[in-house]
């Protein structure tokens, strides 16, 4: 008890206190800390007011668990369980979760066997969403004395209760081998260290390429910078002794990020730097399915977990005694979205009107040319004068004024990768810096799981705030032609209005998005550049505005804003450019409502005069203009724009009124091009795609106009599976020397396989063992068979486009408001991996063989079933069972299974 108190409350003051590097604050914060923790030793300051949880054991034992009835089968029954860990995508969790087996329980390190008698005894815990958001959603939705639901009062906090810190528990459970500072910087660990920790463990510390640690791994000379002075990246604990248990860390915080070490180091340390020093996000925005989202503002100046903070104590104590069930997340969450405080809390983006709010509802979403310009420094005066900002808007404010202070040449890069850690090289790019986790793209199958949650609640979170945003780049490519993202790719490009990117900050910039508990357990940091004012690509350090970002992993959502900007307008835009030219050339109509007078309008030239005034020659500042003028110089030469030879006032004014936008990568769009925006599904959730999306492509790609086989990237797409596969992949499984006896030879090229040889195709994934690639086709089937019949509806010339987009309505209305998820949540995939593991180590059957050769089947049938119109996934009766609509036969069917009707589809645009 004493020791945790000391020990929570030391944490929480570092965390404010945190040295800053270099700084000699340093030392007089430690000198404080160290009498904090004196004070609290002598003050006993009891964690729990209210008595001690221990007394209430036999009632936590007895009666809570997040489910009422039997233990639930597929928990101890192989086939049952690896059917639903392959080929099931619904959310549902294979056991209950109760204190004593989960809580209480280690799962990590020596002490597995043996249970933790009370919650004062919890030294580490695996953030399972039913705990957590039970208790969240208990202590919104209750009477609660502290008033954590009350509109102002800032909730406790801890990343450790919103992300992954499975393996990083283990660090916290060791208790005969210590690791110190030196562990989480020095680039290799040392092998003796790694096998003194495993040995206690009892189990890997890490897996990603844990094989190296078994052949000759030499020591790399580690990093100066960081060793000379180490206590300006981390601190070790000196206080928590070697006698008194750790709670919640393993004795050192990491208070600094620094790459140059292998991924393993990389991850531990930034689950570290996580879990002591990344500041706390402003809210949490809770999403009811795609409906509402609702938001809670969030402690800055403490990390408290919901042991360290009271929260589950006040839960459980407040939890009615009678009523069962206390720890079912989703019953608990459903109380509090019925309760009355759930209004109050319920995002309703003022600016938005009535029709913009509802129009993720609509078939076609008709933007507005004034959504793509934006005045901040209207905004700022607007925000001034409003009395009692809330901490978003504070920190938009901020950053508005910031922006429209700093001359694009100086814009900060905002957005860091991991580009730097050992042997990861390029594959780095692809994951936050703050987030990463481990390398989880080396694993497609489990990045793809990672991706489509993060993808579908990117789009949940924005239809439910009314937020614009459209599928842009490899992202639209691969809605083309299945409704989901290209299996290679490793992360997702959208774009918005800037009105609504500038909404999207005042909201919710440095929120934590947290899934609808009944649909998922996704968490998302959501960050907006500290520049957004500048549109042009200005000093090349700022292309993405926004991130979507997966707590668990890293992996992103790439945000980009479009909007009216001086830059040049690129050259697939040169046509229409020069035909229109000539209606708007004389004057300067419209002027960027953005730039400050003498400050951020100031040329290159006279920007560099003023640099040079103020600081000299040599100073960083004039050193970085020279180099922008050098390239803009460069670019004068070789650019190929048709608007290259105006003004930037010119060319702000044209491209206003031309309808011309662009991102700051400078893709530029017509306002044809993009509205009204097409209503859609990807990753079987709601999402819009630009009016033209062809002709958006076709900027950008090669596309042929041919829905058909395609070769790309080592990967082919076979229309008649509506899927991607590995090309290697796809050589085994074809077998066409029979170069494996066990399976069929399919005799067709492989870009026209007959009907039967689709279900000889099924099954040989099964027997060669390729489950992965078989569960991604089998859960996608609905989401692939689904965009085939839009492609079918969306590019038929027979009907008229008013009786497509009725058709097109009908069909999203239908069968489009429940079309089964890809892949499985995240949370879920590992824990039952997990679990399935443990089982299969003593099963001598092959009951997963067994499982996927069925699956193989129903693929087949489903396939036999599609070529001869009877597919009853098709069918649906809106409004009951009179009613039926059949989409086996609407719409202009596309050649599949050699039945080549129809097939130059993408020649041109839709409808
Ligand atoms: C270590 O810190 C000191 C003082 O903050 C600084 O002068 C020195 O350059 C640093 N050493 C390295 C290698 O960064
Ligand atoms: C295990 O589950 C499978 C599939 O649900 C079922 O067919 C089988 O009877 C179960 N086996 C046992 C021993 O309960
Ligand atoms: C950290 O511990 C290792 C042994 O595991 C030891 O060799 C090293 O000197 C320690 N480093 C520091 C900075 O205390
Ligand atoms: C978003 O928040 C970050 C962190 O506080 C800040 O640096 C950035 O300027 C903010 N961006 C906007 C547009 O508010
Ligand atoms: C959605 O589809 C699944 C089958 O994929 C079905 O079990 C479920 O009942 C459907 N839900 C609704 C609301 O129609």
């Amino acid at each position: 008890m004493l020791s945790r108190s000391l020990f929570s409350l030391g944490r929480t003051l570092r965390m404010n206190l945190r040295p800053r590097r270099g700084s000699k604050k340093g030392l007089l914060v430690r000198g404080i800390l160290v009498s904090v923790f004196l004070l609290a030793l002598y003050s006993h300051l009891p964690l729990y007011g209210v008595k001690d949880l221990g007394n209430q054991l036999d009632w936590l034992l007895s009666d809570l668990s997040s489910h009422d009835g039997e233990p639930l089968e597929p928990l101890h029954n192989i086939s049952a369980l690896y059917h639903k860990f392959r080929y099931d995508t619904t959310m549902s969790f294979v056991d209950e979760y109760r204190l004593p087996s989960h809580l209480l329980t280690p799962q990590v390190g020596a002490g597995r066997e043996q249970k933790w008698e009370s919650i004062d005894e919890v030294q580490f815990y695996d953030a399972d969403p039913r705990l957590i958001m039970s208790v969240y959603s208990g202590i919104w939705s209750g009477k609660n004395p502290e008033g954590y639901g009350d509109a102002d009062k800032p909730i406790p906090f801890s990343w450790y209760d919103w992300a992954d810190f499975h393996n990083f528990n283990k660090l916290i459970a060791l208790q005969e081998t210590r690791v110190n500072c030196s562990f989480f910087f020095e680039p290799v660990i040392s092998k003796d260290l790694l096998n003194s920790v495993e040995q206690e463990l009892d189990e890997r510390l890490f897996d990603y390429k844990r094989g190296d640690y078994d052949d000759e791994i030499g020591p790399i000379a580690p990093d100066k910078a960081v060793f000379e002075n180490l206590t300006n990246y981390c601190i070790e604990d000196a206080s928590a002794g070697d006698s008194l248990p750790r709670k919640f860390s393993p004795g050192v915080a990491v208070t600094a990020l620094r790459e140059s070490v292998r991924t393993e180091v990389y991850a531990f340390q930034a689950r570290g730097h996580l879990l002591n020093a990344l500041a706390n996000p402003l809210s949490l925005t809770v999403l009811s399915s795609d409906s509402d989202a609702y938001r809670f503002f969030v402690t800055q100046d403490s990390k408290q977990n919901i042991i360290e903070s009271g929260l589950l104590e006040k839960y459980l104590n407040s939890y009615p005694r009678d009523k069962k069930n206390a720890l079912d997340h989703i019953a608990r969450f459903t109380d509090f979205v019925s309760s009355p405080l759930a209004e109050s809390k319920r995002v309703d983006i003022e600016e938005l009107d009535s029709d913009e709010k509802n129009a993720y509802e609509k078939d076609l979403i008709h933007l507005k040319e004034s959504d793509f310009e934006f005045d901040a420094l209207a905004k700022i005066e607007e925000l001034e004068a409003k009395p009692n900002l809330n901490p978003h808007e504070l920190n938009y404010l901020q950053s508005l004024k910031f922006t429209t202070q700093t001359h694009w040449a100086f814009a900060p890069k905002h957005f860091r990768e991991v580009d730097d850690v050992k042997g990861f090289a390029s594959l780095g790019r692809h994951h936050d810096r703050r987030f990463f986790n481990g390398a989880v793209i080396q694993n497609v199958h489990e990045a793809q799981i990672r991706l489509n949650s993060l993808i579908r609640n990117f789009q949940k979170f924005a239809k439910a705030n009314g937020l614009i945003s459209w599928l842009a780049h490899g992202t639209l490519y691969g809605y083309l032609y299945n409704g989901q993202m290209f299996p290679w790719d490793n992360d997702f490009d959208v774009q918005m209005p800037i009105r609504h990117l500038n909404l999207m900050a005042q909201y919710f910039n440095q929120t934590l998005v947290v899934e609808d508990p009944a649909e998922g357990n996704g968490r998302f940091l959501l960050d907006i550049t500290s520049s957004i004012t500048v549109r042009i690509n200005g000093n090349g350090n700022n292309n993405i505005d926004a991130r979507f970002i997966d707590l668990d992993s890293g992996l992103y959502i790439d945000i980009t804003g479009l909007s009216v900007s001086s830059a040049m307008v690129s050259k697939k835009l040169n046509v229409y450019f020069s035909e229109h030219e000539d209606e708007f050339r004389s004057e300067i109509r419209h002027r960027d409502p953005n730039l400050v007078k003498d400050l951020t309008d100031l040329s290159l030239q006279s920007l560099r005069s003023e640099v040079i005034n103020t600081g000299g020659e040599s100073s960083w500042e004039s050193q970085q203009v020279d180099s922008l003028i050098k390239a803009s110089q460069r670019t004068l030469v070789t650019s190929e724009s048709a608007s290259k030879a105006y003004s930037e006032e010119q060319r702000y004014s044209l491209n206003h009124d031309l309808k011309l936008y662009n991102c700051r990568n400078t893709h530029f769009y017509t306002f044809e091009m993009l509205s009204p925006l097409i209503n859609t599904k990807f990753h079987s959730v709601t999402a819009l795609v630009p009016r033209r999306y062809i002709q958006v492509l076709r900027n950008e790609y090669m596309v042929p106009r041919k829905y058909g086989f395609m070769a790309y990237h080592r990967n082919a797409f076979i229309p008649e599976l509506r899927f991607w596969v590995n090309s290697a992949i796809l050589k085994g499984v074809m077998n066409k020397r029979a170069s494996s006896l066990e399976l069929e030879v399919i005799d067709s090229p492989v870009n026209s396989l007959k009907l039967d040889e689709v279900g000889k195709f099924y099954r040989n994934l099964a027997r060669s063992g390729q489950s992965e690639v078989l569960s991604a086709l089998y859960n996608s089937r609905e989401l692939s068979t689904y965009r085939l019949k839009e492609i079918d509806l969306q590019f038929n010339d027979e009907l008229g486009s008013d009786e497509n987009v009725k058709l097109l309505g009908a069909l999203r209305n239908s069968i489009g408001t429940n079309i089964s998820s890809s892949f499985k949540d995240p949370y879920l995939h590992f824990t039952e991996k997990r679990r399935l593991e443990a089982l299969l180590k003593d099963s001598e059957k092959n009951e997963a063989k067994i499982i996927d050769e069925h699956i193989a089947n129903e693929m087949n049938l489903w396939a036999e079933a599609l070529h001869d119109q009877v597919l009853p996934y098709y069918r649906c009766s809106p409004h009951g069972q009179d009613d039926q609509l059949d989409f086996n036969h609407q719409g202009a069917p596309i050649s599949i299974n050699g039945n080549p009707k129809r097939n130059n589809v993408f020649a041109k645009d839709p409808l």
